[in-house]
């Protein structure tokens, strides 16, 4: 269990400033080959600002090393599996399939717009996920980590199911408070088991939950507490998880059950019928079959060359604070239980809140992503992360004054503004033409030589930083602007050499700047690109200076915020919020039909032109039905509704292409369409002047 000690030697840490720059450059020097995951996204919700934090994150810093020239591959996935997505889709009265395949498209769409790229956006329901998860799963039992144990659980008898905690409510057994989880009481905070419960009642059914017992799968993850306790201090989490880890280590380290039984919307334990693998078992395994998917779309991807034991490839898993147990605990066991190479750095943040509170949705402060996009640009969120950003997991507040006042003042006025106030006087004096010999001017040199306690920054996540010196240099370049006036001196036509030089100095301070702050707005950085007539920036083209080269003529690269656009965002949020939730239907829809399959039936008006009893059938009237000139005959179970001669004369709609079905007492050559309970709601078209039998009902 002691190879992993190798993976210290692919990520270096950085154990205290002063050495920081000096392992940003060198590996600066040496091509990386990194992997990088975010958390996989539940399928059962929309992406919400909260996880716009980690996303952004993520994006910023691998676009970060795809800019110093590394191979970095970033990859995420919708996380489909469990109860509450099986019964949401139940609920919606559509396929778990379906259901999942929408909210895939949404999440895709939502983080394409906030500009970030994944390689592979997979999703935990596909078969390379599969296979995946069995080849895991059968290694840990072969290597004797897996134990069967007898469990009781709650039991739902009316919907026959295990309940998981969240699906039992009752009151609680501490303070008696109504309407309380299996799990904890959100009135006076005490955790339970759901068994203690006092009147539980499933939140599926509303029956009350019976015990059961049940044989659950457990992974062993006291196997590997000497690895974990290795891993742990290598290097690969942050200072504040490893105390975290340290109290866990103490309090005792217990098997994980891993199994669940049917009905549950996973993947199949193999040799184990009606078992399924707990979704969290698929989930993290769910980054690995990604980046397999990715594998099998591009050539120059090996899976085993990022994945295999001693692979020098790098993995990043960039996760919130709540979920660090299984990313520091259970997912390194299991990928070193079963001979996979184990994660060079877990990363974790802390939580977004707004205004300093958690988001509410009755003070429009829950965002869903998409109710951003509607009102705000994404590269203002994007900024305003970077500014704010920090490599610990203390939370995150998004002040919304504060929000304004950054982009406004700090983005669009600072930097901005030094290509604004300059690019004129190139364009319009110059020809388009930047100045010759300003190469080693001391501003510029001085822009570069920050370099790379920057790139340190980024390496670290230490994107607040970073964006306190790209501001500072920022101030510097409009201070020179400012002492030097080029307004003033272009009135002279014996200062016309120096305004040429002071405007090419300041687009030239304002290209590094781009560069530096081109991970968190890629947007505005192709619109630099294009402003400067030059191809795709990256770290490298700091060292160059662009000097007697044509730029284009200036655009404004983006607006200021208009506080009103926060309002109308925060608006929406409280309307979207408290729509009314869709009643489910008592008796849930069959799956999603595409409209070709329902373009197949031909739906006709007919005239019941004889209606009779059928001898020996309870429920069931002969109808004959006259389309125009062609009739049919048909068995409806319909008699408990009408009296056959109230029938004869009226209109019907009636399917006219259902394949002939013999039944005991004759042919039914098609189906009538009714609706209702029965009795007298069973309702059928009434006769009608202007419809005409056999005409289509479209
Ligand atoms: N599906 C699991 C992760 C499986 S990873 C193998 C999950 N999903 S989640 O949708 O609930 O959360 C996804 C990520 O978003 C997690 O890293 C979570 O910490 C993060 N966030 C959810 N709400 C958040 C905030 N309000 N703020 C910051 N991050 C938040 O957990
Ligand atoms: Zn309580």
């Amino acid at each position: 269990m002691k190879e992993n000690v190798k993976n210290d030697i692919v990520a270096p840490l950085y154990p205290n400033i002063s050495s920081r720059t000096l392992v940003a450059s060198e590996q600066a020097h040496s091509k990386r080959r990194i992997l990088v995951t975010s958390a996989l996204p539940y399928a059962n919700g929309s992406i919400h600002i909260g996880h716009m934090l980690e996303h952004i994150q993520t994006d910023i810093w691998t676009r970060f090393q795809k800019m110093r020239g590394h191979q970095c591959i970033s990859v995420c996935a919708d996380d489909t599996h469990g109860t509450p997505i099986m019964l949401r889709a139940q609920k919606e009265g559509i396929s778990p399939e379906a259901f999942i395949a929408a909210t895939r498209e949404e999440h895709l769409a939502d983080f394409t717009d906030f500009l970030v790229e994944y390689d592979n956006y997979h999703s935990t329901h596909s078969d390379e996920n599969k296979a995946l998860c069995e080849l895991i799963y059968n290694r840990l039992n072969q290597a004797g980590h897996i134990e069967r144990k007898t469990i009781t659980q709650l039991f739902d008898p009316e919907k026959q199911m295990f309940l998981p905690d969240r699906f039992v409510k009752g009151e609680c057994p501490k303070c008696g408070s109504d309407e309380q989880y299996g799990d904890n009481c959100d009135s006076c905070g005490a955790t339970y088991s759901p068994a203690e419960l006092k009147n539980p009642k499933s939140a599926v059914s509303g029956a009350t939950p019976v015990e059961k017992e049940s044989e659950h799968f457990f992974f062993k993850l006291t196997n590997f507490e000497d690895m974990l306790k290795q891993w742990t201090r290598n290097g690969h989490i942050q200072q504040q998880i490893a105390n975290k880890l340290d109290e866990w280590f103490q309090a005792g380290l217990q098997h994980w059950d891993i199994s669940r039984d049917a009905p549950y919307f996973g993947f199949e334990i193999p040799d184990a019928p009606d078992k399924y693998f707990y979704v969290w078992v698929d989930a993290p395994i769910g980054y690995m079959a990604s980046f397999k998917n990715l594998c099998e779309k591009r050539s120059d991807l090996n899976f085993e060359d990022f994945w295999k034991k001693d692979s020098d490839a790098e993995l990043h898993h960039f996760i919130g604070k709540d979920i660090v147990y299984f990313h520091t605990l259970f997912w390194p066991a299991m990928l070193e239980g079963s001979g996979f190479r184990t994660p060079t750095k877990v990363h974790a943040h802390g939580f977004l809140t707004v205004n300093a509170t958690k988001m509410s949705k009755s003070k429009g402060t829950f965002v869903k992503a998409r109710t951003y996009l509607n009102h705000l640009n994404p590269e203002y969120l994007r900024y305003y992360f970077m500014a704010k950003l920090t490599s610990k997991l203390d939370d995150f507040d998004l002040n919304l004054d504060d929000f304004v006042a950054r982009i406004n003042a700090d983005m669009v006025g600072k930097y901005i503004n030094i290509a604004s106030r300059c690019a004129n006087f190139i364009t319009k004096r110059f020809d388009g033409k930047l100045a010759k010999d300003i190469a080693n001017h001391p501003l510029i040199v001085e822009f570069q030589q920050a370099s790379d306690t920057i790139a340190a920054y980024y390496e670290e996540k230490d994107f607040g930083k970073a964006i306190r010196d790209i501001m500072a240099l920022a101030d510097k370049a409009n201070q020179y602007i400012a002492i030097e006036e080029p307004w003033v001196k272009i009135k002279q036509e014996a200062l016309m050499p120096e305004v040429h030089k002071v405007s090419s100095v300041a687009i030239n301070l304002f290209r590094i700047l781009s560069i530096y702050l081109k991970p968190a707005i890629p947007e505005i950085a192709k619109k630099v690109e294009a402003f400067l007539n030059v191809g795709p920036l990256c770290w490298e083209d700091i060292n160059q200076v662009l000097d007697n080269h044509t730029i284009n003529k200036f655009k404004p690269m983006v607006q200021r915020v208009d506080p009103k656009q926060l309002e109308a965002m925060q608006n929406e949020s409280i309307e979207a919020n408290s729509e009314p939730e869709q009643p489910a239907l008592a008796e849930p829809l069959k799956p999603e039909v595409e409209f070709s399959d329902f373009d197949k039936i031909d739906l006709r008006l007919a005239r019941i032109v004889k209606a009779e009893h059928v001898e020996g059938a309870d429920k069931l009237l002969k109808l004959q039905l006259e389309l125009d000139g062609m009739s049919k005959q048909v068995f409806a179970g319909i008699k408990s509704a009408y009296k056959p001669e109230e029938l004869v004369g009226k209109l019907t709609v009636m399917v006219a292409n259902l394949k002939p079905r013999k039944m005991r007492f004759g042919s039914s050559e098609g189906m009538v369409l009714a609706a209702g309970p029965g009795g007298e709601d069973l309702w059928l078209l009434s006769p009608d002047e202007g419809s005409q039998p056999g005409m289509r009902v479209k």
